[in-house]
């Protein structure tokens, strides 16, 4: 086999074969394939596409080409959640102990924030003591004994994604479905998911920004997953402005507590019981997703949702206090500047990844895999979509540590030129478009 050959395949519009796809995709890891042909090969599928069999095919190589997690010594069905890329999203934080408190054991991988986006992993460490790292013993131990563990990525996982991640990003072949779903699908089957759950983002701080992109992205993934034997749902929801209203590590911490206490942002609560409720269903806790809901919805009124966050903390040698007191027990930055009004107005649109962006900046993101961040600072956004504003009104604030006066200025700017406010009123857009399932595409709402 030659890889001329397939790359001319490809280009041509060709269908190939899973033989050849494993050829490409084992040869690129062990170094015989070079990055020029790969790109070539990219830059074919990011014109061409591919069918649904063949993205399975290159989910599977990917899924292959490193460590392949086993979690069948956990009881029950695995379910694993996946989003995106959001800002201001702390679902996993609020939805995990929900869904694990409603009896669906939740063995959750998660990643590092890059960038305008967050990360599980980093929000965590935000809580004195948590340990992210645990044993493959200990973490199958911890689920099957309180049904919830969520640890970093570690070992050999995705290798092939990894490099070809790295290639797409500066080939601009990133935004090619077949790729991005078989990029993500693969992950989630070397971290040993039974069922998946998907939350698919659209809008300005979506890699999708339509909401016709979106959908198909979510029914590649679906494709993916219902080829190679795993129950997938997605979920497609809003990304036309932050999810949350808090962006920073311990910030989102703090917000996610809000939810699993009942009095969370009613947009973080909504997708939570959203993703849950399919969760609960594909793990065999609910008929129907109407019942996965009242299911959630009595974890989180009765307490077992906060209990089993609290229980899950402790476990992983993190405060368990952060559950009832996280003011007092999570870091907190030196000062607090207010961003103010230009205008008044209604807010119409806040950009989610100039915020992500302006958040980063202040030091609770990443700019480059080796950036140190500062878990305490970041934004809170005081007004969001819908509503009204008048001129020197706080719209957000900032959560600062040694920022210097002329970046802080610069920050503020950003966030200010991150709303858009206009004299008309706008409704909230809203939070969920679609469900997709191998069965079809259930739109809720219309995007404007
Ligand atoms: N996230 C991924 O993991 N892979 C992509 O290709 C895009 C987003």
């Amino acid at each position: 086999m030659r890889t001329v050959d397939i790359i001319q395949k490809k280009r041509d519009g060709g269908e190939l074969s899973a033989a050849e796809i494993r050829f490409l995709i084992d040869g690129y890891v062990k170094g015989d394939i070079p990055d020029y042909q790969v790109s070539a090969w990219a830059m074919a599928v990011f014109f061409q596409g591919m069918s649904p069999r063949e993205t399975a095919e290159l989910t599977m190589a990917m899924a292959e080409s490193g460590d392949m997690i086993d979690l069948s010594p956990i009881h029950g069905v695995k379910v694993d959640k996946h989003s995106t890329g959001g800002v201001g999203d702390s679902v996993t934080l609020a939805l995990a102990p929900m869904v694990a408190a409603a009896g669906v054991p939740v063995a959750k991988m998660s990643g590092r924030g890059l960038g305008h986006t967050g990360g599980t992993i980093d929000k965590l460490e935000s809580i004195p003591g948590f340990r992210v790292e645990l044993s493959r013993d200990d973490f199958i131990r911890q689920v099957n004994e309180i049904g919830l563990a969520v640890i970093g990525q570690s070992g050999n996982i995705t290798p092939a994604d990894k490099k070809l991640y790295g290639l797409r990003d500066v080939t601009a072949t990133v935004n090619s479905i077949p790729l991005i779903a078989s990029s993500i699908m693969s992950k989630k089957l070397a971290s040993g998911a039974d069922a998946i759950v998907l939350d698919v983002k659209t809008g300005n701080g979506a890699f999708m920004k339509s909401l016709d992109d979106s959908i198909r992205l979510a029914q590649a993934m679906v494709d993916i997953g219902t080829e190679l034997g795993r129950h997938t749902v997605a979920v497609i929801s809003d990304m036309d402005q932050p999810l949350g209203s808090a962006i920073g590590n311990a910030l989102e911490v703090k917000e996610a507590i809000h939810v699993l206490k009942g009095e969370g942002t009613p947009s973080l609560t909504d997708i939570c019981l959203a993703l849950g409720s399919h969760m609960l269903v594909l793990g065999g806790k609910a008929e129907s997703p109407a019942e996965g809901e009242r299911l959630l919805r009595e974890s989180i009124a009765n307490g077992t949702a906060l209990a089993k966050f609290e229980q899950f903390i402790k476990a992983q040698g993190g405060a368990a206090a952060v559950a009832q007191d996280p003011q007092g027990t999570l870091p907190a930055a030196a000062r607090i500047v207010p961003v103010e009004a230009g205008a008044a107005g209604y807010v119409t649109r806040i950009v989610a990844e100039e915020i992500g962006t302006a958040a980063m900046l202040l030091g609770a993101g990443r700019a480059t895999k080796e950036s140190q961040i500062d878990l305490a600072v970041g934004i809170i956004l005081r007004k969001r979509v819908g509503e009204r504003v008048e001129a020197g009104e706080a719209i957000a604030e900032l959560h600062v540590n040694g920022t210097q006066p002329d970046e802080l200025e610069r920050v503020a700017q950003m966030v200010r030129s991150a709303y858009d406010i206009h004299s008309q009123p706008t409704e909230a857009p809203p939070l969920l478009y679609a469900v997709v399932t191998k069965d079809g595409v259930q739109r809720l709402e219309a995007k404007a």
